[in-house]
């Protein structure tokens, strides 16, 4: 009896470190093994003792204690099977990721585990919506969706995509954003892709709709760049803006969007679109105030208006001459060819 009561004691001990899964001699299973259930729902787990156990231990289902992370759960909740077979069910339930423990009351006293599980719940993936992609130019293809409700399990995002008969390599979304996926390949214009978004966990797999489309249609320029002012000793209204435009020219026509505002204002007002809707390098700015510093901003798109906007250029600003008042250009020193000093002011200077 006394060394029983040791051997009993000695394997305690060792069960209280290895507090999960396998025993010495395993004693018994709890099944299913690894069960993932959805947010809810009712969920019965089995805990079957080894006759041998039950002899060594003078056991049986009646003397199984289940536990959830340590806790006893109510003896309401457990139902005696068989002599070997003790179950325990929880309904509706909710969002949880415990530790199931199957214990044994040893000798009718001493508690000893038998074996344990991880019980994990939450809900399978919603169908993925608003799937867009955009091409930023000189970049790699994004694409974005909502990937709607959390489902609290690990799940994939996998963006697929197919052109013609020939399939590209999975893009897999990064956990940390399961909403966008940058994908390898670099796009092929002027052929019509169909990507779509895949949603995997273990409670399920859905399918966006397919999105289909030409990637030209998709891109966002990067912005027009030295974007600089000029203005005329004739025309005191008028100041002239000139750009360089991106590399995105070389594959589409672009349209532009200008604005501009005087130096302290904070409204910017727009050049009517139909003045600025083909590709150009320059354009003449007209019925301003005389005298003024103006700063200008611009931007551009796809000329059909499909794919995005670039985005703004860097700022840059000039001052109309003054009012063509008799004699008022000789106190005028001009900057070499008209052009403004880089803040844009120019140069007063009185005889
Ligand atoms: C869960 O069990 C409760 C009580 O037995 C029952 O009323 C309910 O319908 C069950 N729910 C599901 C989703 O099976
Ligand atoms: C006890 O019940 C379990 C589950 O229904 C079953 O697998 C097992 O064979 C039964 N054992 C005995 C001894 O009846
Ligand atoms: C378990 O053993 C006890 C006696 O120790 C007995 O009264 C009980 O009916 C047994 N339970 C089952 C389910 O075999
Ligand atoms: C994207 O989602 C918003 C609401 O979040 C909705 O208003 C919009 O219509 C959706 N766009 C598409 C293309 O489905
Ligand atoms: C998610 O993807 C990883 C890597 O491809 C894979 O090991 C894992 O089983 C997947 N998980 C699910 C829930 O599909
Ligand atoms: C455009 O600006 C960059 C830097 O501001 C300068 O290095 C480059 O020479 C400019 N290009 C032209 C054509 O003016
Ligand atoms: C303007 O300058 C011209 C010569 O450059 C001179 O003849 C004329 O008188 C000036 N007029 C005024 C209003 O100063």
């Amino acid at each position: 009896m006394m060394l029983q009561i040791w051997v009993v004691q000695a394997l305690v001990v060792f069960l209280t470190t290895e507090c999960i899964g396998q025993l010495v001699e395993l004693c018994g299973v709890i099944s299913p093994e690894s069960p993932v259930i959805r947010s809810g729902s009712n969920f019965t787990a089995f805990c079957v003792l080894k006759e041998k156990c039950m002899s060594v231990y003078d056991v049986n289902a009646s003397y199984i204690i289940w536990k959830t992370d340590h806790v006893q759960v109510p003896k309401e909740q457990y139902t005696i099977i068989n002599t070997t077979t003790s179950s325990v069910t929880f309904t509706n339930i909710g969002l949880l990721n415990v530790q199931l423990m199957c214990n044994i009351l040893a000798y009718g006293q001493m508690e000893m585990s038998v074996y344990g599980i991880r019980v994990r719940t939450g809900f399978p993936p919603e169908k993925p919506k608003n799937l867009t992609c955009i091409v930023n130019e000189g970049k790699k293809m994004l694409c974005q969706w909502d990937p709607g409700r959390e489902t609290h399990l690990e799940t994939n995002y996998t963006l697929k995509s197919e052109w013609a008969t020939e399939k590209f390599k999975d893009c897999k979304a990064k956990p940390d954003s399961p909403g966008s996926c940058l994908v390898e390949y670099a796009p092929v214009y002027f052929v019509n892709i169909e990507v779509w978004v895949e949603a995997q966990n273990a409670l399920g797999k859905v399918q966006s709709d397919p999105l289909n489309f030409d990637p030209i249609d998709k891109v966002k320029p990067s912005p027009p760049r030295n974007l600089s002012v000029s203005n005329s000793e004739e025309l005191s209204s008028v100041l002239k803006l000139t750009w360089l435009n991106p590399s995105a020219t070389n594959v589409m026509r672009l349209k532009y969007d200008i604005q501009y505002k005087t130096k302290d204002a904070s409204a910017w007002s727009q050049i009517p679109p139909e003045d600025t809707a083909t590709t150009r390098t320059s354009f003449t700015v007209q019925d301003l105030k005389p005298f003024t510093e103006y700063v200008f901003r611009i931007r551009c798109m796809k000329e059909d208006g499909k794919g995005f906007w670039s985005d703004w250029s860097k700022y840059a600003s000039g001052t109309t001459y003054e009012a063509n008042e008799p004699n008022r250009s000789k106190h005028i020193t001009r900057t070499a060819g008209g052009k403004l000093s880089a803040d844009g002011r120019l140069p007063l200077l009185t005889e």
